[in-house]
């Protein structure tokens, strides 16, 4: 989590910086800070609450340095306030640095530095950072590169950093550890960012710092990268950024959740394309087709991810039994890696995640590797450390996602995953070649099919608006839309704080039937396949004890139609296919839920959109 932005060159940095943490605000939002060099001291504003207070507060002041540093927080020690943001500055005054990750050994260091003299005036483990690099750089004589790498090769825990010497300021010192960290390259000019959106419109060649690299940048100059353990340098690998400015702004919409829902028919199709070739009655995935053998004769999958992308493995489980007829197991990253899993080498691990930068679930990479399986990942984040860390892999290519409720992402992996299960199920022979095109055919058909659903934005705003003061909501599904009641309840428990569960539907008479009363609205997920008829069962018995009825129904469906207080129709489709479909009916009423709730839907409290710590 936090978002750090940096910027070396002739221009005045605030207003670039700013804008970048504005980008970067997906990343953390409690509290930011910026460090500008100018007339020969360090410029530092600090505010708690959003990057537009910061930038308020600076405004009032001297804002003209072009060199600065800055920072997006979502804390992780000590709680959000003015004196915990950062940058942070040494004890001396004249190093200042950013940080996004965790110091593990923060302690030791910190207590280490106080028998030295050292004092503190935040909580947070940045602040021990700096002043330990400082130590170093006192004890050692150096420049502030050799005194970061000799402080770093001490240092145990997560890091992306950026630092400067408020007497040579021209050259900004990052290093990186398990947090991301991109240098953009212009003329005479550099930038660096969590991720490449904070500079996207001064240029498109960016550097990927790797796990163990550190940088030092100076505006005119190559640049020097280094590993932190040697001091051995490493050629850079230049990359072109294939992202526009328009993809991350709003675009008229009142929040980015809302674009991004009505983006899922068109990123659905990126997702498909070159891939999905349903004239040709084939599936293209070159990730898989590397590992073709492997697929061939695994004996087993392991998915596993966190929140969202979780919900898309549970779907897929369903998918790649019922079509390639091969064991699934899904794991939450952070339970998987830190069990003893067995692990075979004839395993393949799919890890799935948007953001590419899950620590749990990098965690739980690293650890299937090591075991000796395949590792292929599902990412949308291109050249994100997940992308990097697997064998292989297939990008959803949903486009940025800002929201920090994960819509279109999940309906891309879902899509990947329903492509991958069909060609898992062709090469491991269990499909007959009509079945097989008729689940192309109608994958092909799904982005239309969305689209019709997103008409029924009204009634589903008016649903909404009967139900925005529920304190409580039950979702229920079956089958493969069992996964969908959980994503929908944690879509409304994230963006409008009511708390929601998702259970089968089956589950219900063993526990929740006890909480329903005339106050409690239930989401029944309930298309017309599957286990259509237990599912209307299902709505009987909660019509019997009052609970509100809201189903998912196909369309035309007569049946839930009379006794459910409300139906919500999407358009006929395959069974294994409805998932695409019927979440997004769910979206919605999160969505409209939570605005009439007056909450910030893109930014909902105590979340952050890429979740690097563990
Ligand atoms: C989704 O709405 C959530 N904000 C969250 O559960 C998210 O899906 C999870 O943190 C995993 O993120 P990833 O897909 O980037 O790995």
């Amino acid at each position: 989590m936090c978002g750090i932005v940096a910027y070396v060159g002739d221009r005045k940095a605030f207003p670039i910086l700013v804008n970048g943490l504005k980008r970067l605000e997906y990343r953390g939002y409690d509290s930011s800070g910026v460090a500008l060099a100018q007339n020969g001291s360090i410029a530092l504003y600090k505010k708690q609450g959003m990057v537009k207070a910061m930038e308020d507060h600076a405004l009032l002041n001297d804002t003209s340095g072009t060199t600065g540093i800055a920072h997006t927080r979502w804390a992780t020690h000590g709680q959000p306030s003015d004196e915990n943001a950062h940058p942070h500055l040494s004890n001396s005054g004249n190093l200042v640095l950013v940080h996004n990750g965790i110091i593990e050994n923060y302690q030791s260091l910190k207590d280490l530095l106080k028998s030295e003299g050292f004092v503190f005036h935040s909580e947070t483990d940045t602040e021990v950072l700096v002043n330990f690099i400082q130590y170093v750089q006192d004890k050692e004589q150096c420049k502030l590169r050799k005194a970061v790498r000799l402080a770093l090769t001490q240092v145990v825990g997560a890091y992306a950093i950026c630092i400067y010497d408020k007497d040579k300021p021209e050259e900004i010192v990052v290093a990186k550890m398990g947090s991301p960290l991109v240098i953009g390259l212009g003329k005479d000019e550099k930038f660096i960012g969590s991720d490449a959106t904070p500079f996207l419109e001064y240029t498109k060649e960016a550097i990927y710092l790797e796990d163990g690299e550190m940088a030092s940048i100076i505006a005119g100059e190559e640049l020097d990268i280094r590993l932190i353990k040697t001091d051995g340098t490493v050629a850079p690998v230049i990359h072109k950024l294939q992202m526009d400015l328009e993809s991350i702004e709003k675009g008229g919409y009142d929040y980015f959740m809302m674009k991004e829902i009505y983006e899922q028919p068109r990123a659905i199709y990126d997702t498909f394309r070159g891939r999905l070739l349903p004239e040709q009655g084939m599936i293209k995935m070159s990730g898989m087709e590397e590992y073709a053998d492997k697929f061939r004769n695994a004996d087993r999958i392991i998915m596993t991810a966190c929140g969202t992308s979780w919900h898309s493995a549970l779907v897929a489980e369903y998918l790649f039994e019922e079509f390639a007829r091969i064991p699934v197991e899904v794991e939450y990253g952070s339970e998987f890696r830190y069990r003893n899993p067995v692990i075979r080498k004839n395993d393949i691990v799919i890890a799935i995640s948007q953001s590419g930068e899950t620590a749990d679930t990098l965690a739980a990479i690293k650890m299937a590797k090591s075991a000796g399986a395949m590792v292929f990942g599902i990412c949308n984040v291109a050249g994100s450390s997940i992308a990097r860390e697997t064998h292989a892999g297939a990008y959803t290519h949903a486009g940025p996602e800002i929201g920090v409720a994960s819509t279109k992402a999940f309906t891309s992996q879902v899509t990947i995953l329903t492509m991958m299960a069909l060609e898992l199920g062709k090469i491991r022979g269990e499909f007959s070649t009509s079945e097989y095109r008729a689940l192309l055919n109608e994958l092909n058909n799904i982005p239309k099919k969305i689209e019709k659903v997103l008409e029924k934005k009204e009634l589903i705003e008016q649903i909404s608006a009967l139900y925005k003061d529920a304190t409580n909501f039950l979702y229920l599904g079956r089958g493969v839309n069992f996964p969908i009641a959980l994503e929908g309840a944690l879509k409304l428990k994230e963006i409008s704080y009511i708390h929601a569960e998702g259970y089968p539907a089956a589950e219900m008479k063993h526990g929740p039937i006890a909480l329903i009363d005339e106050n409690m609205p239930v989401v029944v997920v309930a298309p017309n396949n599957g286990h259509y008829e237990k599912l209307v069962s299902n709505v009987q018995e909660v019509k019997a004890r009052e609970g509100k009825v809201i189903a998912i129904v196909t369309e035309g469906d007569k049946e839930l139609l009379d006794s459910s207080d409300h139906v919500i129709e999407i358009p006929e489709t395959l069974e294994a296919l409805t998932p695409l479909l019927t979440v997004i009916p769910l979206q919605l009423l999160s969505y409209y839920i939570a605005v009439m709730r007056g909450c910030d839907v893109d930014r909902p409290r105590n979340l952050a959109k890429s979740v690097t710590v563990e």
